[in-house]
Formats: structure tokens, C-alpha cells, sequence
């Protein structure tokens, strides 16, 4: 990694160290294998089903997962409960003004509130929103209007195995002709996910941010970021974009979010909060009709959904994201499983992305069709195996539109050491030897919900289990 952590303390020493230390710890439980299938069994054979006792190492999301700072905690106890007029609202504001520059701001109790609230105003029915690719509660609010989510990420962004460092970039080609084809009257804003979770936690360049922006300026449409890992974005774009090199990370961010005209943000990420979300905008009219709608569900403009602490705790945690050490240490950690994966011959999403390391099931199960779900197989063996909880995304999160079949093995911020990852490495090593001895196999779905189907689904495996 070409970063010299500027702390002096560290210089010269190749080993990038955890920048904080522990104060508070909380017991893991270990089921017994056997305990662990029976779980999974009555879960439906699904992830989403199980109980915290019954996980081992749980990386089944870095949403709301992560471990606050001290400072984060003695923010709480300075949140202010007032109704209207909080005093920490305004010190979330102020927070997320510094780093994006919008001016309207308004609190959400999480990323998809911010979501559902935007659409409602601008999708519809007849309309088209284009992304890099839509997050599943993205694309879920954006159908919901009405409206149709597009997915435009490059190429390579959907081949695992390119090393390409800017595999979220949008295709700005595809972008144009998407806009002139459907008419700029049908495209009431243009999303880019960074990172882009989805694509398998890939960044976006800032030159490929500028260049939406230009496409959008060109057919007057309105930019937003789904800014949920903005830190880790702006990370990558320091080490990988050259001309960003001697940019701290903050200025990165405000580059980044200077192109935008609004985002949507979930705290629960780079926040470094337990909950909360948000919603920024440069337009006072389009912000005056969204605090409408967010009185009727999320609540009054100064707390929108959050309690004063949550808003104090997002505060410093947006801020406390931004730190190049924390940043340093997040990449490296990140990293490091995936060297575990790939020494364990699993092929993984390249390069690594910032919170996650995505094992590729159709290459290491080409015996299992997509219709059989590999991802899930793999996900559901992880489990098993070793009680790590993993998330399926695949052909069961997106059914048809799913363009990959990877396990995202999610890294909680600040959560897990380095032998929590060493444990979670073996464990994919005892199941790539079950994958290439074909002793994995597909499911079928038995039940199933209209809308986000992996969060509720009930499977089946099709041959028992092996024992
Ligand atoms: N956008 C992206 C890119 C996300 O990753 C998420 C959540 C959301 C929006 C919605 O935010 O959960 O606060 O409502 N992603 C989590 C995950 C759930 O596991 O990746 P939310």
C-alpha cells in the first residue's frame, strides 16, 4: 500500500496497526455444528433467519455493526431530546454540511427512509433512474414508485476477476444513451453508488463522478450519490487516482460531493452509528416537499426518525470515518481476508473493495446452476462449517437481473481483530475442500415475498445436507 501513515509512531514499520484500542467487549457464542444445522434448518436455509447466538463470527452486514468510539459514546450522553430545534440536530447538520456542502439536511432513521422519501417525489410511474447499480433497498423504493431502476456500471465491473482499480465507474456512454433514448423528461435523477455494494463493494473514480455529472449537466438531470461508504470511496481514490494522491480524505469527500446535487446516506456505514440516515440536497423546493412527507412517517425536520444522541453519535462518526489511520487500517484489514480466500484457492471479486471481501460461487461451483442459488450454497456452507454468517448476492437477492453469484463476507467497522480473520480464513478453506469435492449443492425455493424475497425466503436443499 503506497500510504506512509503520516503518525509519526508508525513510520517505517510495515504492519498497519488497529489506530484505536479495546475499552468494552462483548462474549461470542459458540454453537456446536450440530447446533448450527439445526438452526439453519428451522431458518428455511436462510441466513436472514437465524439469532445472534447462533453466529460465531457475523459478517452479514457492516450496517449498523460496527463499534462506536469513546467519543461517540460521551457524544450521546450531550444528545439533546428536544422536539423541535435540537441542539443536536444542528451539530449533525453542521457535520454533514462540512463534508458534502449541501445545505438542506434532513434525518432519516436510516438509508432507505432517505430512499423511499426521494422517490416518492421523483420516481413514478413512466420514469427511468439510472445507477451504477441500485442497492436492493434502492431498487426496491424505485420500483415501488413506480419507476424503473437501471443498472449501468462498465464492463468490468461485472467480470470478478478484473483488476481494474474503478470497477463501480459508471458507464458513461451507456448513460448518455439511456437518457436521450428514454428523453430527459423521464429521468428525474441519476444515482451512483459508492461505493458500489452491489457491484461487490467497488469504488467510483472522481473522474468518472465528474464525468456523470457532466452527461447529467448536459441533459439538465439532477446527480445524487448513495453516499452510504463515501469514506471508503474517497480512500480508494486517494490511493488509486493519481491525481487525488496528496488529497487528504476530507477533501476528497468535498471533491466528490461537490459534483452532486444531493444523496442519500445510510449512518449506518460510514456514520459509524448503530442507526440513523440521511437525506441532502442543494434544491430548498424539492427539500421543502421531502420534509413534508418525512413529518407524515419519520418525523419532525430536526429529528426525522433519530433520537438527539443518534444525530450526536453520526456527527463525530462522519467525521472519525474520514480519518486516514482508520481509513489505512480498513483497507489493510480488508485485505487481509482476502489474501486468506485467495491463498485458500477461492477466486474473489477483484480488486478488494472497502468493506467486504465477495467470494465468486459460479467459479468456485460451476456444478451448481444459478437456478440452485450457488451463492446461497456457499453462504449456507460458511455457516455450517465454521458459523459464519455471510450474505447471499446473487440470483436470490436479484432474481433475474443478477449479474454475479458472490458471498459478501461484510466487515464490521472496527468489530473484529485480525484472528477473528485468520478463524474466518480456515473456515473457508475447510469449505473450498467441500466445494471442489462437489459435496456442496444447490436449493429450491419453497416460499417466498413479492418484494426483497432474500430477506424472508424458506429453502430447501435439494440432496440432504452433508454431515
Ligand atoms: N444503499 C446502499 C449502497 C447500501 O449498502 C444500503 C444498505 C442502503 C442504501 C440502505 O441503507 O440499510 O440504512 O436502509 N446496505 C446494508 C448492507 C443493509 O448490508 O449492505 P439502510
Amino acid at each position: 500500500m503506497a500510504f506512509e501513515p503520516e503518525h509519526a509512531a508508525l513510520q517505517g514499520f510495515k504492519t498497519i496497526i488497529e489506530p484505536f484500542r479495546i475499552h468494552s467487549t462483548q462474549q461470542i457464542p459458540f454453537p456446536t455444528r450440530e447446533e448450527r444445522l439445526e438452526a439453519i434448518r428451522k431458518a428455511g436455509w436462510n441466513l436472514f433467519g437465524l439469532r445472534s447466538e447462533d453466529v460465531i463470527i457475523d459478517m452479514l452486514t457492516d450496517s449498523g455493526t460496527g463499534a462506536m468510539s469513546a467519543r461517540q459514546w460521551a457524544g450521546m450522553m450531550e444528545g439533546d431530546e428536544t422536539y423541535a430545534g435540537s441542539r443536536s440536530y444542528y451539530a449533525f447538520r453542521d457535520a454533514v454540511h462540512e463534508i458534502t456542502g449541501f445545505q438542506e439536511v434532513i434525518p432519516t432513521h436510516q438509508g432507505r427512509a432517505a430512499e423511499r422519501i426521494l422517490f416518492s417525489i421523483l420516481g413514478g410511474k413512466g420514469k427511468v433512474i439510472p445507477s451504477n447499480t441500485h442497492f436492493d433497498t434502492t431498487r426496491a423504493n424505485v420500483e415501488y414508485s413506480g419507476a424503473k431502476a437501471v443498472d449501468l456500471v462498465i464492463q468490468e465491473g461485472r467480470i470478478p476477476s478484473s483488476e481494474h482499480p474503478f470497477k463501480g465507474n459508471m458507464d458513461i456512454a451507456a448513460l448518455d444513451k439511456c437518457i436521450s433514448e428514454v428523453g430527459a423528461e423521464n429521468v428525474p435523477v441519476v444515482m451512483l453508488t459508492v461505493t458500489n455494494n452491489s457491484g461487490g463493494g467497488q469504488p467510483v473514480s472522481l473522474e468518472n463522478i465528474r464525468a456523470v455529472r457532466a452527461v447529467c449537466d448536459k441533459y439538465k438531470v439532477p446527480f445524487f450519490l448513495d453516499a452510504c461508504r463515501f469514506a471508503e470511496n474517497a480512500w480508494f481514490i486517494k490511493m488509486r487516482e493519481a491525481s487525488c494522491a496528496h488529497m487528504t480524505p476530507m477533501e476528497i469527500a468535498n471533491a466528490m460531493f461537490a459534483q452532486a446535487d444531493g444523496c442519500t446516506m445510510s449512518a449506518k456505514k460510514d456514520g459509524m452509528a448503530n442507526i440513523g440516515g440521511f437525506l441532502a440536497m442543494k434544491c430548498p423546493e424539492v427539500a421543502a416537499r421531502c420534509r413534508d412527507l418525512l413529518i407524515l412517517t419519520e418525523g419532525f425536520p430536526t429529528y426525522g426518525g433519530l433520537a438527539g444522541y443518534d444525530m450526536e453519535a453520526i456527527a463525530i462518526g462522519l467525521r472519525e470515518a474520514l480519518d486516514p489511520l482508520y481509513l489505512c487500517y480498513r483497507a489493510r484489514s480488508t485485505a487481509y481476508l482476502a489474501e486468506k480466500a485467495t491463498s485458500a484457492g477461492v477466486p474473489i471479486m477483484k480488486p478488494v473493495g472497502g468493506h467486504a471481501v465477495y467470494l465468486d460461487a459460479s467459479a468456485l461451483l460451476p456444478h451448481i446452476p444459478r437456478e440452485e442459488f450457488p451463492a446461497q450454497a456457499l453462504a449456507l456452507a460458511l455457516y455450517v462449517e465454521g458459523g459464519v454468517r455471510g450474505c447471499e448476492i446473487g440470483s436470490l437477492m436479484f432474481g433475474d437481473v443478477a449479474k454475479m453469484e458472490l458471498v459478501r463476507l461484510a466487515m464490521p467497522r472496527r468489530t473484529y481483530t485480525q484472528s477473528h480473520l485468520d478463524y474466518v480464513g480456515e473456515v473457508i478453506e475447510r469449505v473450498a475442500a467441500k466445494a471442489r469435492a462437489k459435496e456442496l449443492n444447490g436449493y429450491r425455493i419453497v416460499e417466498q415475498s413479492q418484494w426483497l424475497r432474500h430477506f424472508t425466503v424458506k429453502l430447501e436443499p435439494l440432496q440432504a445436507y452433508k454431515l
